[in-house]
């Protein structure tokens, strides 16, 4: 990000924080407690979900020609390779014999040999090693490598006759994008819009990964999303943690289409009263959180680039959350990469035992029934955006009035 937008937007934090406000949106906002619960909606949620470009890690995480990762979304296993040409392609990690996966984690290999029966692939997603050849014939690989959905529309990317399935990929912004449908055109930066550049201009997908935690929890995806749209209850929920260090109930507030940015001022911001700006350092000062439509929230520091993978699960009231972290350190110092690890644990076990654990009840409430509405405050202008870019992509009127 430019300097001269840092310092706009430190200047905004600063007033905002001097006057003990926020950002505020028109008006408050209701939304149906059974957009947490329904079934139906669960559905139409996992559907826009799979329409929708989806961030699955950043291009650290494939360094070089012959890396790979493997990543899981919405309970599809995608194995992703960089090729001997630079490029990055994703496939659904799925053996053409019995559906083994035939990667796991990630790492540098140009081959990919199933666990199973050990037929084997090569990065760019062909069958290159058979054994028992004569147990298979050619027409009955080739049937086996269709994609479950081509039936439904042409894909964008060629089937292979023998290969793996492979998915829409790219790497745009810092990060690796995937299509989940092979039939999905992938265009993130009409996706992403203005936001592109300046997610790009932070590096943080380029900072050393720092691995990935997954929290299954008994919470709608939506509820997972929503502690990350507000920092009015830094106060309460936070008391011993992150609110020991940034502001509550003070965010500046800006949307880019269906995405949205929130600055989170630190406690130190009022110091800059007594600086001339042309001294500010304005990452001192504030955390940067990015809603990416639709899932997707990124968390950025002077030290640390969190993403947050947030899916719907198998029912309404549960959800996968995977949190990843990189950071400009340079970690090939193991003193320095334990310390950036420590941070990546902290911030994991104050969402974990904080934010997730309370949000629990708050599914357990929703799902009995007592109360038929949530209501959204003036000050919560980015939870309002989340539920309302939702609503518009869904069909749906935005709120209850
Ligand atoms: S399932 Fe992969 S070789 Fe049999
Ligand atoms: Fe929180």
């Amino acid at each position: 990000m430019e300097r001269e937008q840092l310092i706009d937007l430190t200047r905004r934090a600063l007033k905002l924080a001097r006057d003990r406000t926020t950002d505020l949106a028109p008006a408050e906002h209701r939304v149906e407690a059974t957009s947490y619960t329904s079934a139906g909606r669960h559905d139409r949620d996992r559907a826009m979900i799979l329409a929708s470009p989806q961030l699955v890690g950043y291009v650290s995480e494939l360094p070089a020609p012959g890396a790979y990762c493997t990543k899981t979304v919405m309970g599809r296993s995608i194995l992703l390779t960089r090729t001997a040409d630079g490029s990055v392609k994703a496939f659904d990690n799925v053996c053409l014999h019995r559906q083994s996966q035939v990667a796991t984690g990630c790492g540098s290999a140009k081959r990919f040999t199933c666990p199973y029966h050990a037929w084997t692939y090569d990065n760019t997603g062909r069958l290159v090693g058979l054994p028992g050849r004569e147990g298979f014939s050619g027409a009955a690989i080739a049937r086996a490598a269709k994609p479950a959905e081509a039936g439904r529309r042409p894909t964008t990317v060629t089937v292979k006759a023998d290969g793996l399935t492979e998915l829409p990929a790219v790497e745009f912004a810092g990060f690796l994008w995937v299509a989940l449908d092979p039939g999905a055109s992938l265009d993130v930066a009409a996706h992403l819009g203005p936001l592109a550049d300046e997610l790009d201009s932070w590096g943080i997908g380029r900072w050393a990964p720092l691995g990935e935690k997954v929290l299954d929890c008994p919470i709608n995806w939506k509820l997972a999303v929503d502690t990350f749209s507000e920092n009015y209850h830094f106060a309460t929920v936070h008391q011993q943690t992150f609110a020991t260090i940034a502001r509550s109930n003070c965010t500046v507030f800006d949307a880019f289409g269906p995405h949205h940015r929130l600055i989170f001022p630190l406690n130190t911001i009022l110091a800059l009263d007594d600086v001339p700006e042309e001294q500010w350092d304005p990452f001192q000062n504030m955390v940067v959180i990015y809603a990416l439509f639709p899932n997707i929230v990124l968390s950025v520091t002077i030290a640390n680039g969190e993403l947050f993978r947030i899916y719907p699960a198998d029912r309404p009231g549960r959800s996968i959350t995977v949190h990843q972290n990189s950071t400009p350190l340079d970690v090939s110092d193991e003193s320095v990469a334990a310390g950036a690890q420590a941070v990546f644990d902290y911030a994991h076990a104050t969402v974990r035992d904080e934010d997730y654990r309370l949000v629990e009840r708050l599914q357990t409430n929703l799902e009995s029934g007592a109360r038929d509405h949530l209501l959204f405050g003036r000050n919560e202008p980015g939870l309002q955006h989340r539920h309302n870019a939702w609503a518009r992509a869904l069909g749906e009127s935005a709120a209850l009035g």
